[in-house]
């Protein structure tokens, strides 16, 4: 079904998935790395019927928020399937994460003295700040001395004796050191050292190296490697499962698995030609793409209904009230004309899942392209909705 098909069945703007894609990408992952547990990190894209698919594949979950833990539970996913590390949580929230069967890992001292109050004598895992971080921009970078998250490696013992005196035991550390890591030797570095630490943990079932692998958004970037990141990091894990033969290794890829499956398409609602710029409007903007504002990303953008037209100079944006709510700045695109269907490619990914209702405009449909047609697996938002 054409784009213009589908905006005509379903409506605009419009989120499309890949299915055959996606179950592809889960293919490789596990091929990369077959004797570790993939957790795929939902936050980048939590819509039921990706999770489905997902699991299918066999992959398991890696979660931040009680709401993601529900979830992942309703879709199926073993509790043993899925890891949880939060941040800045409540105890409420530690406490029901645990109720629905699932493990719990801390990111700070004061969280681990909490849990240790709450809960003495449990498992507990313990996040890591490993002083080395990586990402697309800061605002993904987590690890290292301006990271919020973790406790850093140098306090472990600190760790240690907040344990011992609630009789906890760490059964897991877990590091997560950016998003968007294109360069497969930054991630081996990475794992090298915490592994380095996890040498002082007799007690580990797991070892979680956090997720990060990123894809090539722009034209001349390549995707994260995963087959020549196995390469490197199975036989690396294998030296010190041969010391450690309890220890399981995660990983939790989220951008990685689902950016390439998702399209955003919108409409064009308006051509402006101003003095330095062409602004192409259209009904969408950063209230349902937000990475273009927030970290200045680059998404591939395509004018699908108009391919061959000479190509110009525009900057596509939104219908959000800023001047921010710009999805590229004079980008040699064939010109568009109103009603023209653009698609906005690799938005999988922190795409819906970072989506608002800003300027209470609704949140698009969700559509799953699967190999027997086109099934809607989010219906869109009203305004109805948001004026409830
Ligand atoms: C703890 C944790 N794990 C995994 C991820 C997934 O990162 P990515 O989508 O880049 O693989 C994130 C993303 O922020 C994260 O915070």
């Amino acid at each position: 079904m054409s784009p213009a098909d589908m905006i005509a069945r379903f409506g605009s703007p419009l989120y499309v998935y890949d299915e055959a894609l996606l179950r592809d990408r889960c293919r490789r992952l596990i091929n990369a790395l077959p004797s570790h547990a993939l957790l795929y990190a939902m936050k980048a894209n939590s819509n039921a019927a990706l999770l489905e698919v997902i699991r299918g594949e066999g992959l398991g979950i890696d979660a931040v928020s009680i709401g993601e833990v529900m979830l992942a539970r309703k879709v199926g996913f073993a509790a043993d399937r899925i890891s949880y590390n939060g941040n800045n949580v409540t105890d409420n929230e530690m406490r029901a994460v645990l109720d629905l069967g699932v493990g719990v890992t801390v990111d700070s001292l004061s969280q681990l003295e909490r849990y240790g109050r709450l809960f003495p004598g449990t498992d507990v895992g313990v996040r890591l700040n490993p002083d080395v971080g990586d990402g697309h921009h800061d605002h993904v970078i987590t690890g290292g001395p301006d990271a919020k998250f973790g406790i850093d490696h140098e306090d472990m013992e600190g760790a240690h004796s907040i344990a011992k005196h609630h009789g906890l035991t760490i059964c897991g550390l877990q590091q997560h050191i950016g998003s968007g890591i294109l360069d497969v030797n930054t991630f081996i570095g990475a794992m090298e050292a915490m592994l380095t630490v996890a040498d002082r943990f007799p007690e580990l079932r797991f070892v979680d190296f956090g997720g990060g692998f990123g894809i090539g958004y722009q034209p001349d970037e390549d995707d994260f490697d995963v087959a020549a990141f196995g390469v490197q990091a199975n036989p690396l894990l294998e030296r010190f499962r041969a010391k450690e033969p309890d220890v399981t290794f995660r990983f939790e890829p989220g951008r990685w698995v689902v950016a390439p499956c998702g399209t955003l398409y919108v409409t064009v609602t308006s051509i402006k030609r101003g003095k330095r710029h062409t602004f192409v409007g259209t009904d969408s903007g950063f209230n349902h793409l937000l990475r273009p504002a927030l970290y200045g990303s680059w998404h591939t953008i395509e004018n699908v209904s108009r391919p061959d037209a000479p190509v110009e100079p525009v900057s596509v944006v939104g219908n959000v009230c800023e001047s921010g709510d710009l999805f590229c700045r004079d980008r040699a695109l064939p010109t568009p004309e109103e009603g023209d269907v653009l698609a906005i490619r690799d938005a999988g990914a922190y795409g819906w899942s970072m989506a608002s209702c800003y300027n209470l405009r609704p949140r698009p449909a969700e559509v799953m392209l699967s190999p027997d047609g086109p099934r809607i697996i989010r219906e869109r938002e009203s305004t109805e909705d948001l004026t409830r």
